[in-house]
C-alpha cells in the first residue's frame, strides 16, 4: 500500500513546512514540495498540521494493582490512544517480589501479544533486586529489547525497594547500557502520614492528598538523582509533579547527571482543589497528587527550559464501581486516572493554543524526545525518510468538548468532563496504515507491535 500526504504543515521536533509525504508500506520514502508520485491513497492535508505519532511512555494497561485490575486492557488503551493521536506505548511489567523478571514477562506478553491495536513496548520494573535479579539485566536488554528498569521509592509492602537495592540497581544496569527509572516519593514519609490521617478518623480524598506532600516528593527526586550521580546510572524520574522536585533535577543537571523527567498532561493542568469535592475527588486519586497552581507555572517552565523532556499520562484507568472500594477509607482508592486518548488533544490546546509551548516543543515534549530517551529514534519520533510512518493529521481549528459519554477509553468517567479542547485529531497512521479516520477506527486487535529498543545514548 502507498499512501501521498499532501500539502500539510508538517511539524517535526526541529522543522515546520508545507510539504507532501509519502509512505511505501511501513515507512516514509520521500518528504518534499508538490512530490510527484502515484499512490494508491491520496489524503489531502491543506490546512492541517502533520505531525509524528505520539509516544506515552507511561502507561498502565490491564495492571494488577491495589487489589483490582486498570480497566483498560491491550486493546481498549492502545484503541483509545490511536483516537487520541498516540501511535505507540510504554507499559510497565512488574516482577512479583520473590520472583524472576522473565517470569513477569511472560504474564506481561501474555496479555498484550495479539491484543494490542497501536504499537508498545515494556518498561521492567523491578521490586525485589537481588543476585538472580541482577543476572537478568543483561539479558532483558540486549534479548528482550527493554532498556528500562523502574523502581518505586513507594507503595511501601508492596512495590517499593530500599537504597541499597536501588544502588546495587543503578550499578549493574550502568554497566549493561540500560537505564532506572522512578517514581520518586518518600515511601516510609507517606506511610507515617497516610497512618497518621487514618489513626484521626481522616478519611477523604483530600487526606490522599495531604499525606503525599511536596517535600515526599522534593526529597526522594534529590536522592535517586543524587544516587544516579554517583553511580553515573543514566536516570529518569517519572510523573514529577512539582517545584521541589524539579529542583532537584536542575541541581543535577548543574553536575551533569544524566536525570530526565517526565510530567504528565495532568499536573500541568488540573489542581489540588479538586479533591475538596468530597468523595468526587476520588476520580483524581492518584500518586503523586495534583498540586498546586505554582507547580503548574514551574512544570511548564520546566518544559522551556529543557528539564522536562516529556508529557506522559501515567493512564491508569479505574471504573467508578472500582474507585468506590475507597468509599470510607482514601487509601483503599485504586491509585490513576484516565488521559491516555486526551494528552495530545489537552497539551495542543492547553500550551500551544495558550501560548506556554512552540509547535516544535509540543513534538519535542509528546514524541520525539520518547523515543531518543528510550531508544526508539529514528524508528519512531520524527517524520524523516526511513521512518516508521506513525503521522497523525490534526485540525487545529477543530474544536471539541471532551466527555465520557464520546471517548473510547474503558472507565466510566471522564477527568475532563466538559473540557473544551481547540484543535483535533483527524486521521492517524500507524506504520503506514490509516488506524483513525474521523471517527472510524480501521484497523484491528492484534494489530499493534511489540518493540524493541536499543540501548541508552545520550541524545536528546
Ligand atoms: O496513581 C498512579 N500513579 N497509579 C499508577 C501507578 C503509579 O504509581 O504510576
Ligand atoms: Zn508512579
Ligand atoms: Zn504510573
Ligand atoms: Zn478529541
Amino acid at each position: 500500500m502507498s499512501v501521498l500526504i499532501k500539502n500539510g504543515r508538517v511539524i517535526t521536533a526541529g522543522n515546520d513546512c508545507i510539504a507532501d509525504i509519502y509512505i511505501e508500506g511501513e515507512v516514509i520514502k520521500a518528504i518534499g514540495q508538490n512530490l510527484q508520485v502515484k499512490a494508491e491513497k491520496e489524503i489531502d492535508a491543506a490546512g492541517m498540521l502533520v505531525f509524528p505519532g505520539g509516544i506515552d511512555p507511561h502507561v498502565h494497561l490491564a495492571m494488577p494493582f491495589m487489589g483490582t485490575f486498570s480497566s483498560d486492557d491491550y486493546e481498549t488503551g492502545t484503541r483509545a490512544a490511536l483516537y487520541g493521536g498516540t501511535t505507540t506505548v510504554i507499559d510497565f511489567v512488574l516482577q512479583t517480589q520473590g520472583d524472576s523478571l522473565k517470569a513477569a514477562l511472560t504474564d506481561w506478553q501474555s496479555r498484550a501479544t495479539g491484543t494490542a491495536v497501536g504499537d508498545y513496548s515494556f518498561h521492567m520494573a523491578v521490586t525485589d533486586f537481588n543476585e538472580n535479579t541482577k543476572a537478568e539485566i543483561k539479558q532483558m536488554i540486549e534479548e528482550e529489547g527493554i532498556s528500562s528498569f523502574k523502581t518505586f521509592m513507594a507503595y511501601k509492602g508492596a512495590l517499593m525497594i530500599d537504597d541499597r537495592q536501588m544502588f546495587g540497581l543503578m550499578s549493574e544496569v550502568k554497566k549493561q547500557g540500560g537505564m532506572v527509572t522512578t517514581h520518586a516519593t518518600n515511601g516510609d514519609v507517606i506511610d507515617f502520614l497516610v497512618a497518621k490521617h487514618r489513626a484521626e478518623g481522616k478519611l477523604s480524598p483530600l487526606y490522599h492528598y495531604l499525606s503525599q506532600p511536596e517535600v515526599t516528593e522534593a526529597e526522594a527526586s534529590n536522592r535517586f538523582a543524587q544516587m544516579a550521580g554517583y553511580t553515573g546510572c543514566p536516570a529518569y524520574i517519572v510523573h514529577l509533579t512539582c517545584e521541589g522536585a524539579l529542583n532537584a533535577v536542575r541541581d543535577a543537571g548543574r553536575r551533569n547527571y544524566q536525570v530526565f523527567a517526565e510530567t504528565c498532561i495532568q499536573y500541568l493542568i488540573l489542581d489540588a482543589s479538586l479533591y475538596e469535592n468530597d468523595f468526587e475527588g476520588a476520580k483524581w486519586v492518584m500518586s503523586p497528587p495534583l498540586r498546586e497552581k505554582k507547580d503548574q507555572a514551574a512544570l511548564w517552565a520546566g518544559i522551556n527550559q529543557g528539564l522536562l523532556q516529556i508529557v506522559a499520562t501515567d493512564h491508569c484507568p479505574f471504573m467508578w464501581e472500582q474507585k468506590l472500594m475507597g468509599k470510607n477509607d482514601f487509601s483503599k482508592i485504586p491509585n490513576g486516572h484516565p488521559a491516555i486518548e486526551n494528552r495530545i488533544e489537552l497539551l495542543y490546546s492547553e500550551g500551544v493554543a495558550k501560548g506556554k509551548i512552540s509547535l516544535n516543543k509540543f513534538v519535542e515534549v509528546s514524541s520525539t524526545n520518547a523515543a531518543k530517551i528510550f531508544g526508539m529514534f529514528p524508528r519512531k519520533g520524527t517524520i524523516a525518510v526511513g521512518s516508521d510512518a506513525d503521522i497523525v493529521i490534526f485540525d487545529p481549528n477543530g474544536k471539541h468538548t471532551l466527555s465520557a459519554a464520546t471517548h473510547h477509553m474503558n472507565v466510566d468517567y471522564s477527568g475532563y468532563e466538559g473540557w473544551e479542547v481547540s484543535g483535533k485529531v483527524k486521521t492517524v497512521l500507524l506504520r503506514g496504515k490509516v488506524a483513525i479516520d474521523g471517527d472510524e477506527c480501521l484497523v484491528e486487535k492484534g494489530n499493534g507491535q511489540f518493540i524493541k529498543r536499543s540501548k541508552v545514548s545520550n541524545i536528546v
